[in-house]
């Protein structure tokens, strides 16, 4: 099979990260006779250093006309002045919005290899295996009014947490579809006791959840559902909500994994059904790290965990997916690991070289 992909490695240790995923794509490409056509082109702070913008028109297109985008990781600190007109993160935005990403999906797993490095108790957290399906192009991030002014008495800004029922009813029914292939149980995350917006997603949901008889519907409140994820994460399976409460639960959530360097996250535009490729961009959940840049230290799992997405989401290559995902567990078994997740009696390695290892498993 020949499929194009668009790669976007951005700032940071990006770059880095991105090498190795696009290793891994290569040995699969060999081990089962797929051809990946790709195509590299800039975001973020590097695109607005050399091309004056966060992400060109012609990187844009390239992108809309590939199969899926592989996008490693956005954020400057040169650029993070409050003021500045631009920001490395409006290209990632401008991807999400107007290649109509909706639906964000966020896996969160415990790795038994992990199960002594992360900052939790390993009893709570053992066998905790759940996933956000975060609403991506709605909410504080894209709706309008958006803006900061001044007035008599001082300046003011506003941001808006506004959305369609359209919108509610087409994420929701991500979760539902995703919920029926799992334990068919669907947690709505809101803050209806409190938000007009959290309200009617709850009415929404409701609605929804007529089509789907056999998948259990409950909601619960942001707030108490950042603290039932270190509570008893056993407890949750798949999680819809909106964009800002996604982003901010699931950067708590890595902390199951053991770290953010662990995370991957598939950006679909359409509602993920077996046999039906969809366009997405894949990303790990991380940022740029720029402290941890060019010294060959980061850790690429998030970044080839989420090319297994692509493949499975974007190519329907699931066998392939698999092969990539156990290839991970195998070098977390075999005692591997980057700075981030290294612990006592373990085998510190870099960036390279963990992309080598997982790319000798999966080459067979
Ligand atoms: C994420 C990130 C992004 C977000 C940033 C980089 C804009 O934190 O993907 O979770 O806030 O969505
Ligand atoms: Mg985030």
């Amino acid at each position: 099979m020949q499929f194009s992909l668009a790669v976007l490695p951005g700032d940071g240790v990006g770059p880095e990260v991105a090498d190795e995923a696009i290793k891994i794509l290569k040995t699969v490409g060999k081990r089962f006779g797929h051809s990946f056509n790709l195509q590299y082109g800039l975001v973020g702070g590097v695109a607005i250093d050399q091309e004056g913008t966060a992400l060109s028109e012609d990187t844009f297109k390239m992108c809309k006309h590939s199969d899926a985008v592989l996008l490693a990781a956005v954020g400057d600190p040169k650029y993070d002045d409050p003021q500045a007109k631009i920001h490395p993160e409006d290209g990632l935005l401008r991807l999400r919005g107007d290649l109509g990403l909706f639906a964000n999906l966020r896996p969160v797993k415990v790795y038994p290899a992990l199960l002594d490095n992360t900052n939790l108790k390993p009893e709570v957290i053992d066998g905790a295996d759940f996933i956000f399906v975060r609403e991506l192009t709605g909410g504080l991030y894209f709706a309008r009014p958006k803006r900061q002014w001044r007035t008599s008495r001082g300046r003011r800004a506003t941001d808006s947490m506004t959305y369609s029922e359209q919108e509610i009813e087409r994420i929701v029914r991500v979760g539902f579809e995703i919920a029926r292939r799992r334990r068919k149980k669907l947690i709505s995350v809101d803050k209806a006791n409190i938000l007009q917006s959290s309200r009617l997603w709850r009415q929404v949901a409701i609605e929804v959840s007529q089509d789907y008889a056999d998948v259990e519907l409950e909601h619960m409140l942001v707030d108490a559902c950042a603290m039932r994820i270190i509570q008893n994460p056993r407890y949750l399976d798949v999680l819809v909500t909106e964009n800002t409460f996604g982003d901010i639960l699931s950067d708590e959530a890595s902390m199951l994994a053991g770290s953010m360097g662990m995370l991957a996250s598939a950006s679909l535009a359409g509602v993920p059904q077996e046999g039906v490729n969809i366009f997405g961009m894949y990303e790990p959940v991380h940022g740029s790290a720029p402290r941890r840049a060019g010294q060959d230290i980061a850790n690429p799992i998030a970044t080839i965990l989420s090319m297994a997405l692509m493949l499975r989401y974007s190519f329907g290559l699931i066998k392939e997916a698999q092969i990539v995902e156990s290839a991970v567990e195998e070098v977390l078994e075999e005692g591997y690991r980057t700075y981030d997740i290294m612990g006592e009696g373990k085998i510190k390695v870099g960036t390279k070289q963990m992309g080598d290892l997982i790319a000798g498993k999966v080459g067979g």
